[in-house]
């Protein structure tokens, strides 16, 4: 099962994306052909300084490499490293009308937050069809608001087949529904855009301050609380079933206060996260490897995708005299 996914340096990842997404993606490189990138020119939407960005991309390069993706196993590669995806989103550009992609819900949401409406944030879609389908996926592991750039894809996928033949594979989201939308400080997603996001590589200062800053209601210690919420839910994400059972018993026995709580799933997350820290703060110190790795994997990438391509040039007539 060749399975793949990407993210987006649009900043620094958070619990949203790691439960839905990464942690998923690394259970996997247990089992199946693992295919990660990091989605540069997705970034290019909404990051617009180029220091920006550079850093960007290098802070999540070390955080899958910190979290444990293996480049000599999986194929782990920076987007904009391949131009075989670029030049096949043309292509695929002819596959969706603009009407089709106006329905897009990440588009109108986007454009409603206040990022410029531009013709790359409008044909972002095709962008991640082409991501998907030039390494001919099977599964794709991605949160819930990721669900119709799926579909597009699909669409895109068999009309293609449909005009030039049976040469692309049909890729299937792959959505995990307890971590599909993980809720962020305030409540809504946890998303980048809102500000509300846990970045588990940050600074204990910082972490307990995002903790600290989790939205409850006003009961006091010696309340009854019910088990729900932004603080119950992000703290479940760390826990067994009967962890929650016991989370659940704390939120309605009299006794312990939000406070406490919120103290204890900072050090969950400490925890949790312990060695993915100190491996990251090691690699930190070696960007030659790190660039290393990064050039190598795009290389098995470019490896995968060309072949696609050369199929694609050849039914779409763009390989001609030969
Ligand atoms: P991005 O960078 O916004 O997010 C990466 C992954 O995290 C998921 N996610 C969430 N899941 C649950 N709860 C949340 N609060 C939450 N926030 C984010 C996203 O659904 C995603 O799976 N367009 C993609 C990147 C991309 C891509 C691709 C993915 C580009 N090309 C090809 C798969 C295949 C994106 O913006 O993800």
């Amino acid at each position: 099962m060749r399975i793949l996914s990407g993210i987006q340096p649009s900043g620094r990842p958070h619990l949203g994306n790691y439960f839905s997404m990464m942690k998923r993606m690394l259970e996997y490189q247990e089992t199946s052909e693992l295919f990660c990138f990091v989605a540069s020119y997705h970034a290019m939407t909404t990051v617009e300084k180029g220091e920006d960005l550079a850093r960007n991309i290098e802070g999540v390069v070390l955080d899958f490499l910190a979290l444990g993706m293996d480049p000599n196993r999986s194929t782990f590669w920076v987007q904009s490293d391949v131009p075989e995806v670029t030049e096949l989103t043309w292509i695929l550009s002819m596959q969706i009308t603009v009407p089709q992609l106006e329905l897009a819900h990440s588009f109108k949401d986007k454009v409603a937050q206040g990022i410029i409406p531009s013709g790359g944030l409008f044909i972002y879609p095709i962008l991640m069809a082409a991501d998907i389908l030039a390494f001919r996926s099977e599964k794709v592991p991605v949160g819930k608001d990721q669900k119709q750039h799926l579909e597009f894809t699909r669409d895109i996928a068999r009309r293609f087949n449909n005009v030039y033949g049976d040469i692309l594979t049909m890729p299937e989201a792959d959505i995990s529904e307890d971590v599909a939308v993980v809720p962020g400080l305030d409540g809504r997603k946890m998303s980048k855009s809102y500000k509300n996001t846990i970045d588990f590589f940050a600074s204990e200062k910082d972490l307990k301050k995002a903790v600290s800053s989790i939205i409850t209601d006003s009961k006091g210690v010696d309340d009854v609380k019910e088990p729900e919420g932004p603080l119950y839910d992000i703290y479940s994400l760390f826990l067994d079933e009967d962890g929650r059972k016991a989370l659940a018993d704390r939120f309605r026995t009299p006794g312990t206060g939000y406070g406490h709580i919120k103290m204890d799933l900072l050090k969950a997350i400490l925890e949790h996260f312990g060695e993915a820290r100190e491996r990251r703060a090691t690699l930190e110190k070696d960007p030659d490897t790190v660039r290393d790795m990064l050039a190598a994997g795009a290389k098995k990438a470019r490896a995968v995708a060309a072949p696609l391509l050369e199929d694609v040039r050849k039914a779409t007539g763009l390989r001609y005299m030969r």
